[in-house]
């Protein structure tokens, strides 16, 4: 790698943060009495310092763009900050990187305070040996003299990376070599004028240049578990939302699935028709389903520095088959040892409802029947097993969520686990 330090601007580099700045931007000239501007007006808002940009865009005094900076924090400190969206490619641009020895830091003109909410907010806080932007108490600080502090603070040799002119600027400024990136919110013509080292019109392209050649980083595997009926569905669907606005681009499978061959195995295990089907012959299914699926679909999405969400995975057939049907757990575990090899899920998120629960959705309010008393009964061992599986100490990936609360409350607590697991596995 030509460079071992590596400084990158946040907005426009980073994160996609024109909600938040240009509402806010909006927001503020609006209370200062500079109405009828457009939120695509205060995109220039993005990049340079705000003191600069609400003189230059609405053409106020020192006096009146001190003030609405006052009032600019007042939205963004609250709302705006939050308004954000990572570039699809960053995680695994970061992951590499950190992976290949270089170090990273953020070299921002957003106060750190903010800068460093974000960072944890987005992910970014694990890979950063650095993290520099103006004080608050230090007014109109230039990107020169942070791009400065933040190369002076890593040592190594740097490259500065940004979107705008500004970010050029401030790296030649302390003779550093550059890198435009045309994705963010300046032009190829801005940057060229600028005078970057490199101009790169993708993340690809940004991770191809810094790498050198440096392998990529795998991607992360997440699985989810939980009892038929738990909302599985519901919180998959944010749950690869949120990958998506930390930057993840997403893989999404389910088990027994994947692949055409897997999916035909799906449909010949749960076809009600197969009722001569026997448990061992049912638990093979699942294995073979999922050695089709981790070949076909997994693996190289982890290769390509994806994130992989799959629906329901080993642990699945241990609770299911292993207690459910009572095969038992160790059995099912040496049966898909072959399938998975060492492919086996950074985070598991385990949506925890009890049977009784999770069936009243699926089964009649009177008294049970013969088959249903068997499928109660069924789903009774299937919990315990998951709960016995997960309870282990040994089980740091699993992030247990109470799955009987509402919806929004499920979501947030599974995020917030999950995104505190990616932290800590990530690196
Ligand atoms: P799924 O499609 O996830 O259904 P749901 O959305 O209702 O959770 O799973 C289908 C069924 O397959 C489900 O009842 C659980 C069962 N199953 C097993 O018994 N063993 C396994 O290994 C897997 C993956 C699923």
């Amino acid at each position: 790698m030509k460079y071992t330090t590596v400084l990158f601007d946040l907005d426009g580099t980073l994160t996609r943060s024109e909600q938040g700045i240009t509402r806010s931007a909006q927001y503020a000239a609006e209370k200062m009495g500079f109405t009828g501007y457009t939120l695509e007006q205060f995109k220039a808002f993005i990049g340079p310092p705000l003191f600069a940009s609400f003189k230059n865009v609405c053409g106020m005094t020192d006096e009146q763009a001190d003030q609405a900076v006052t009032f600019y924090r007042e939205r963004f400190s609250t709302i705006g900050w939050a308004e954000n969206e990572v570039y699809t490619g960053i995680p695994t641009l970061l992951r590499s990187l950190k992976r290949s020895g270089a170090k990273i830091a953020m070299a921002t003109a957003k106060p750190q305070v903010f800068a460093e909410r974000i960072a944890k907010k987005f992910g970014f806080a694990p890979y950063l040996d650095a993290l520099v932007g103006p004080d608050f108490a230090v007014k109109h600080e230039s990107k020169a003299d942070i791009v400065k502090k933040a190369a002076e603070l890593l040592g190594g040799v740097p490259v500065m990376v940004g979107d705008r002119c500004y970010d050029i600027d401030g790296g030649r400024a302390n003779g550093i070599d550059t890198i435009g990136v045309c994705y963010g919110y300046g032009t190829r013509e801005e940057l060229e004028a600028a005078g970057a080292t490199y101009i790169v019109q993708t993340v690809e392209e940004l991770t191809d240049l810094l790498l050198g050649g440096a392998p990529r980083a795998r991607g992360v595997f997440l699985s989810m578990e939980g009892m038929d009926g738990c909302g599985k569905t519901t919180q998959r669907n944010a749950l690869v939302a949120h990958l998506n606005q930390l930057g993840w681009d997403v893989q999404l499978t389910r088990e027994p699935g994947g692949d055409a061959i897997a999916e035909k195995i799906r449909e010949l295990v749960l076809d009600p028709a197969n009722k001569e089907m026997f448990d061992e012959t049912e638990a093979y299914l699942y294995a073979a389903a999922r050695a089709q699926n981790v070949r076909a679909l997994i693996r190289p999405a982890l290769a390509a520095g994806k994130a992989v969400v799959c629906d329901r995975f080993v642990d699945s057939s241990i609770a299911y088959q292993g207690g459910g049907r009572q095969l038992g757990s160790e059995g099912i575990a040496a049966l898909n040892r072959l399938a998975v090899g060492d492919t086996l899920p950074d985070v598991t998120v385990y949506l925890r409802m009890p049977p009784e629960k999770a069936l009243s959705r699926r089964l009649s309010a009177s008294e049970p029947d013969r088959l249903e008393r068997e499928k109660i009964d069924f789903f009774e061992r299937t919990y315990r097993t998951y709960e016995a599986l997960f309870g282990g100490e040994d089980m740091a990936r699993v992030a247990a969520v109470d799955a009987s609360q509402p919806i929004e409350d499920v979501t947030r607590d599974m995020l917030a686990a999950v995104d505190e697991r990616l932290n800590t596995a990530s690196v």
